[in-house]
């Protein structure tokens, strides 16, 4: 079965290549220089690592029916770089209290306007910027998404951008660009290998430039206009706008590196071997009849990008904490051992035996009645931000 390589070099290799893409020097990037943790790197070290590689075994993990896992570990990482957000918090009165208003906002974003929104990002920077590679659309595309629902970047405390290779990292902080590294820190198995004072610059940077953003709302005595961050500020009584703060950054972070990379690969798949594949497609839409945008993608799109996801995916891993001994598949598990829900051999597997199925690198379907505590509430504005810009890269100009 192909495996996906999940390592941290894997990670600056990413970040290095994607900085180079965005006409950086390619210099070391400066988390090459990542200095492990040594208290969490001992007591991940003292307990086992158990991998959940089927796909029954990822969503008994993700499903947690025994409540035997806890995402405490999320949050223990999370307190390094910006502070607490809800994807730290285990099932309880506490997260439902902050999680439930916002997810049901991000929830019922439209995905016709976020694949309308996003295609005409993409057509408008590639007018502005003709033939910008595709890392730099997405960023652009990223950037103006969070405008419309959150009112950043500002383009005062966080501005667009993409890549940050200079060192130590200064604000404002970048968007998309810095919600990266603190993401990987927190949801790679392996991310406390990560945590160098660099990354930890970078949480800062974004806790620091969040929370300016709300205290200058609430000196003028106004309220963000973006659908998610609204939501995010009516959730909480005021006098919470640290955590009005952090969760922001914490939604934004659930969408920004995993729409982006997501999106990068898929394009790359489609554009290897002389873009054979992204030719066909691109003819195969434009055969397609219908009026409605976003249906016509999706009927033309969804199948094969959901395919090219499965074969390289972001996240690849997710990782819990083991709350009580008990078994997983053949596996003694043991308190306190982390177990990884290896997202990449799931869809691999899935892949090889022709199902097409996404759900797993969402975290499980947040639609169905039953599902993970902490499934992706932003799955269709993901797919609808993806499908909006890979259009617009196929069809830069409207027909008219
Ligand atoms: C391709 C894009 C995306 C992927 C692959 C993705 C993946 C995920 C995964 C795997 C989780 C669960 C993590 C875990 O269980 O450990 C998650 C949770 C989350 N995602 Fe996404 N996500 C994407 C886009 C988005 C977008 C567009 C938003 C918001 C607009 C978003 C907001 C969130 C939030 C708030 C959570 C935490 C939910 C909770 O704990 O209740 N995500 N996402």
């Amino acid at each position: 079965m192909p495996h996906q390589n999940n390592s941290v070099d894997e990670f600056i290799r990413l970040c290095l290549e994607d900085a180079v893409t965005h006409g950086c020097e390619p210099q070391a990037h400066p988390l090459s220089r990542a200095v492990p943790v040594q208290a969490s790197v001992e007591s991940a070290r003292a307990n086992k690592r158990i991998h959940a590689r089927t796909k029954d075994l990822a969503n008994k993990v993700l499903a947690d029916a025994d409540a035997v896992y806890s995402v405490r570990g999320y949050n223990e990482r999370a307190r390094q770089l910006f502070g607490e957000i809800y994807l730290g918090l285990d099932k309880g009165d506490e997260y439902d209290r902050q999680a439930t208003k916002i997810n049901i906002a991000i929830q019922a974003l439209s995905a016709d306007e976020a694949f309308r929104q996003s295609l005409d990002a993409t057509r408008g920077k590639l007018e502005a910027a003709p033939g910008a590679i595709d890392e730099a659309v997405i960023v652009s595309v990223l950037a103006h998404m969070c405008t419309l629902w959150f009112d950043l970047p500002d383009g005062v405390e966080i501005v667009e951008g993409g890549g940050r290779t200079s060192t130590p990292p200064q604000p404002p902080a970048l968007c998309p660009a810095d919600y990266g590294v603190p993401s990987a820190c927190m949801f790679y198995a392996d991310g406390d290998k990560l945590m160098s004072e660099d990354a930890r610059s970078i949480g800062h940077i974004l806790r620091d430039s969040h929370a300016s953003y709300i205290a200058r709302l609430r000196r003028e005595g106004e309220k963000p206009k973006g659908i998610v961050s609204r939501a995010v500020f009516e959730a909480y009584p005021e006098g919470d706008d640290d955590l009005i703060a952090r969760s922001i950054v914490g939604v934004m972070m659930g969408m920004l590196p995993t729409t982006y990379f997501n999106l990068k690969f898929v394009l790359a798949a489609w554009r290897a071997q002389g873009g054979a594949t992204f030719t066909r497609l691109q003819n195969a839409l434009s055969a397609h009849p219908g009026n409605n945008g976003y249906e016509r993608a999706y009927a033309a799109l969804a199948e094969p990008m959901f395919q090219a996801i499965q074969g390289r995916p972001m996240p690849p891993e997710v990782w819990r904490t083991a709350t009580s001994d008990h078994t997983l598949g053949d596996e003694n598990v043991r308190t306190g051992d982390q177990v990884v829900v290896d997202i990449a051999s799931v869809t691999a597997s899935d892949l090889e035996s022709g199902k097409t199925d996404v759900f797993v690198v969402f975290g499980g379907d947040r639609s169905a009645r039953h599902h993970p505590t902490h499934a992706c509430p932003g799955y269709e504005a993901a797919i609808a931000i993806m499908l909006g810009t890979i259009t617009g890269l196929m069809e830069p100009v409207a027909a008219s």
